[in-house]
């Protein structure tokens, strides 16, 4: 039977869970957003490597919605009561182990598709501040930028603290995608 800490015992089965689509995605937003940080004086280059996190995030909302099950944000948006339960788990060390993104994983997604979206726009504006006069843009854009950075360190944090909460490498299953079933509990 199961072993609520110990739950290597039970896993073996490996599934494919992250599709072809989602870890592109993931990659190339990674290089894109990198190069972003990297270009900030190459006018130029930076807004077309931020347009293109920009096409990647509008990518991502549609394939939110048709994608593979693991994918979509039907299967991994939490509820507010969710979020909260899972944090308090976390607190308590005794969260469970999902096979796609946990609800606080889910509520990452959320916040990084929200504040890219936000540094997107705010960059277009800051780029077109010589025209509307809107010389504060580029100091939202900043501000914006800065809470992707925070949101990013805490992302990877997670990534890494519930890789070995539940001894896997989850760097290397957005990589190939594949991820061992826990045949007690092969929903999460
Ligand atoms: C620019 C920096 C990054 C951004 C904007 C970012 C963004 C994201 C997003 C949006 C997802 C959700 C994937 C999806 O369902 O489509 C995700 C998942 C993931 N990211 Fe990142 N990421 C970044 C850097 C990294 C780095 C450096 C690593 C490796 C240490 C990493 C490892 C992962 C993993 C393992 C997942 C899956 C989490 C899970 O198993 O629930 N990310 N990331
Ligand atoms: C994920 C996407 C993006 C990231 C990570 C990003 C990051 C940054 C960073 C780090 C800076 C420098 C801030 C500083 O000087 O302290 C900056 C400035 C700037 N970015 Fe972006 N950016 C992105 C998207 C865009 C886009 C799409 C555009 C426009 C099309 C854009 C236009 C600008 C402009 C015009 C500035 C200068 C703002 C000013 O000095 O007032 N950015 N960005």
């Amino acid at each position: 039977m199961a072993h609520a800490t110990t739950n290597m015992q039970t896993r073996g089965r490996t599934v494919r869970v992250w599709d072809i689509a989602v870890r592109v995605f993931h990659w190339s937003l990674v290089a894109v957003v990198g190069l972003a940080f990297l270009t900030e004086d190459a006018r130029t280059f930076h807004e077309v490597v931020g347009y293109a996190a920009v096409a990647l995030v509008g990518f991502r909302l549609i394939w939110g919605l048709i994608g593979t099950r693991h994918a979509r944000f039907s299967s991994f948006v939490p509820s507010p009561r969710r979020f909260v339960a899972y944090m308090r788990d976390m607190k308590e060390r005794r969260e469970k182990r999902y096979l796609g993104h946990n609800p606080a994983g889910g509520a990452m997604v959320v916040a990084l598709l929200i504040t890219l979206s936000l540094v997107g726009v705010t960059g277009y504006y800051a780029a077109a501040q010589g025209i509307s006069g809107l010389r504060w843009v580029g100091e939202v854009h900043e501000a914006f930028v800065n809470i992707l950075v925070g949101l990013i360190g805490l992302h990877i944090a997670g990534v890494v603290l519930a890789s070995f909460r539940h001894s896997e490498n989850l760097v290397i299953a957005m990589i190939t995608g594949q991820k061992e079933v826990d045949d007690d509990h092969p929903d999460q």
